[in-house]
C-alpha cells in the first residue's frame, strides 16, 4: 500500500510499516504542527508537508503526485471525547468536516482504502454517521471496530475506534484477536535506570495518591492507563505511576514509547522536554494495533479493490 498520512503528528503510521514492506510504505504525510512534524523527519525518510487539511482543495496536484492508494486519518479526538457529543463549534472538527466533504464532491481524488482512528466514543459522533454516509455514497464498504492493545497481551489499555473502508463490493475485514493473549510482564517495558525527576514531589503523593492509578513494576495482573497528551502536566486521570520501594514515579517518555509499540530507537531531538514527548505520545497510536489495522486492509484477494 501507499499510504498518505494525514494528521500525522510524530508518525505513528510510519513506525508500524518501519521494517514491515508487506503493510506498504508511507509516500506522504500531513500535519499542522511543525514541532512534531521534526520528530517524524528525524525517524523516516520523508519530511512531513505543513498544512491544514481544510487547505486541501488547493493540493489537488500534490495528491495525485503522491499517488496514494490508502488514506490514514488520525484527526483530533477533543470534540469527540466527551461521549462523542461534538460542540458544533468545535474548530478542531474542521479538519475532519473538510475530508468528509472531500469524499463527496471529489469521488475521483479518493484512494482505493481508507483507515481512521479516534476515540471510541467518536462512534456516536454526527460526525461518524456524516463520514459513513460519504463513503457509502462513494461506493466504500466499511467497518468499525473497537480495539484495545490490551487484546494483544500488551500491558496498556489505550482502546481506540478504528474505521476501515474499501472501494469494493466487499467490506474490508473484521479483526480478531487472539482468544487468550499471554500478559506480557510490565518490567520488559521499564527503563534499568530513571532520572530522579520522575519521581513525584512527596506533598503530592500525599495529596493525590487516592485517585492515581498506581502499578507495580513486577505486575502481570493490570494494565497500564491510556497515556494521554496531558501526562506530566495533570496529575490525575493522563496516565499510570510507577510505585518504587515507597514512592510513585511517572513513566518516562521511553517507557510510554515501549508500550505504545515505538522502537527503542525511535529519536527525539534533545532540546525537547520530558512534557512534549509525552505529549507527542499521548497523542499518537498503539503501533501494534495500527499494524493489524493496515494488515486487514493489505489483504491481497482484493482482486475488486478499484485502484
Ligand atoms: C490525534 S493527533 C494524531 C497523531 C498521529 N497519529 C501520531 O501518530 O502522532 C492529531 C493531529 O492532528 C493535527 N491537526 C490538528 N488539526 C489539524 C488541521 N486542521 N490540519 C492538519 N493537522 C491537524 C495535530 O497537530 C495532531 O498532530
Amino acid at each position: 500500500m501507499r499510504i498518505l498520512e494525514l494528521f500525522c503528528g510524530i508518525g505513528g503510521v510510519a513506525e508500524a510499516v518501519w521494517g514491515q514492506p508487506s503493510l506498504g510504505r508511507v509516500v506522504q504525510a500531513v500535519d499542522i504542527d511543525r514541532q512534531a512534524a521534526l520528530v517524524y523527519a528525524a525517524n523516516h525518510p520523508l519530511r512531513p508537508t505543513i498544512a491544514t487539511i481544510e487547505s486541501a482543495a488547493s493540493w489537488r496536484t500534490r495528491i495525485a503526485g503522491w499517488t496514494a492508494d490508502t488514506w490514514w486519518l488520525s484527526p483530533p479526538c477533543q470534540p469527540y471525547c466527551a461521549r462523542g457529543r461534538q460542540a458544533p463549534d468545535d474548530a478542531r472538527r474542521d479538519a475532519l468536516l473538510q475530508v468528509i466533504r472531500m469524499v463527496a464532491a471529489r469521488p475521483d481524488w479518493l484512494p482505493c482504502r481508507i483507515a481512521l482512528e479516534n476515540v471510541p466514543a467518536f462512534e456516536q459522533s454526527d460526525d461518524c454517521s456524516r463520514l459513513l454516509s460519504s463513503l457509502d455514497a462513494a461506493g466504500y464498504q466499511t467497518n468499525q471496530q473497537t480495539l484495545c492493545p490490551t487484546q494483544w497481551g500488551i500491558p496498556n489499555r489505550r482502546q481506540r475506534f478504528y474505521l476501515t473502508a474499501w472501494r469494493s463490493t466487499c467490506k474490508p475485514p473484521t479483526i480478531v484477536p487472539p482468544p487468550r493473549p499471554a500478559a506480557i510482564p510490565l518490567a520488559r517495558y521499564l527503563d534499568r535506570d530513571h532520572a530522579a525527576d520522575l519521581f513525584l514531589d512527596p506533598g503530592l503523593q500525599q495529596k493525590f495518591a487516592p485517585g492515581l492509578d498506581i502499578v507495580s513494576p513486577h505486575g502481570t495482573d493490570r494494565p497500564t492507563s491510556c497515556f494521554t497528551a496531558g501526562y506530566g502536566k495533570s496529575i490525575k486521570q493522563a496516565g499510570s505511576y510507577l510505585a518504587v520501594a515507597g514512592r510513585l514515579r511517572r513513566f518516562s517518555h521511553r517507557e510510554v514509547q515501549r508500550l505504545l509499540g515505538y522502537r527503542d530507537a525511535f529519536a527525539w531531538p534533545s532540546r525537547y522536554t520530558h512534557r512534549q514527548r509525552w505529549k507527542m505520545l499521548g497523542n499518537s497510536l498503539s503501533i501494534g494495533v495500527v499494524r493489524q489495522v493496515l494488515a486487514s486492509l493489505a489483504v491481497e484477494n482484493q482482486a475488486d479493490i478499484r485502484r
